[in-house]
């Protein structure tokens, strides 16, 4: 068990989750660990080495040695700078196909662990709660209702100037979700221990006031 303070906050895709936990940890001096980026690099790493993403060996094996490297708000993989590309919509699918695979979840773990230092960590994903960090001081659960969030994530690729449909990302995130709740590891879930942030009509200081007033009673608990 780690005595390092972690907060770990767990929701759907495009929850708002990693804004809110990015913006809690800059806020307490905490480090960050955005989880998804780890099974995005993983999918990246397997397509270019013409890997199929369904390969469990062969990708749990890809995860174990990933070259990754977190530079501030920059990724690199192999010493090259995957920023963008780990962000496409692509490897997104891909991310939650390797994410299904329960020898790519093992591989993964220690390394998860390991960004667990002083003086604290804000973790970000789907189980860090439930399983890579049980013992997390605060726990959270992040949703926004369907709609809100397909309507953010067309918000965001249209203020990347990439192409955006509204109908299309929602059905994107529905099977994107139905495949992290459905799977036999480590499923998308809010656990009975985890607090409930339901970002639908809040803004992202509200939603990081919440947070960082959570934190402030759990402290004092
Ligand atoms: O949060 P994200 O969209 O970057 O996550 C990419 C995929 O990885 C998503 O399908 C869920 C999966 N994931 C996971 O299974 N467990 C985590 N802790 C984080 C992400």
């Amino acid at each position: 068990m780690s005595l390092v303070p972690v907060i770990t906050i767990d929701g759907p895709s495009a929850s708002g989750k990693g804004t809110v936990a990015q913006r809690v940890a800059a806020a307490l001096g905490f480090h960050y660990l955005d989880s998804g980026a780890l099974y995005r690099l993983t999918a990246l790493a397997a397509e270019r080495r013409g890997v199929v993403w369904r390969d469990e060996l062969a990708v749990a094996k890809l995860a174990g040695e990933l070259d990754a490297v977190f530079d501030g708000a920059a990724v690199l993989l192999d010493g090259n700078n995957v920023t963008e590309a780990i962000r496409s919509e692509g490897i997104g699918i891909g991310a939650s196909v390797v994410a299904a695979l329960p020898a790519v979840r093992s591989a993964l773990l220690a390394r998860q662990h390991a960004f667990a230092e002083a003086p604290g960590l804000v973790a970000d994903g789907r189980d860090m709660g439930s399983v890579v960090f049980p013992d997390a001081r605060l726990k959270v659960f992040l949703t926004a209702s369907a709609q809100a969030r397909a309507e953010r994530r067309h918000k965001q690729l249209l203020a990347a100037g990439e192409p955006a449909d509204l109908a299309a990302i929602a059905a994107d995130l529905e099977s994107r979700d139905a495949r992290d709740r459905a799977r036999k590891v480590a499923p998308l879930q809010q656990w009975a221990d985890a607090l409930l942030l339901d970002t639908t009509d809040m803004g992202v200081d509200e939603a990081v006031e919440q947070v960082l007033s959570w934190w402030k009673n759990a402290l004092s608990a």
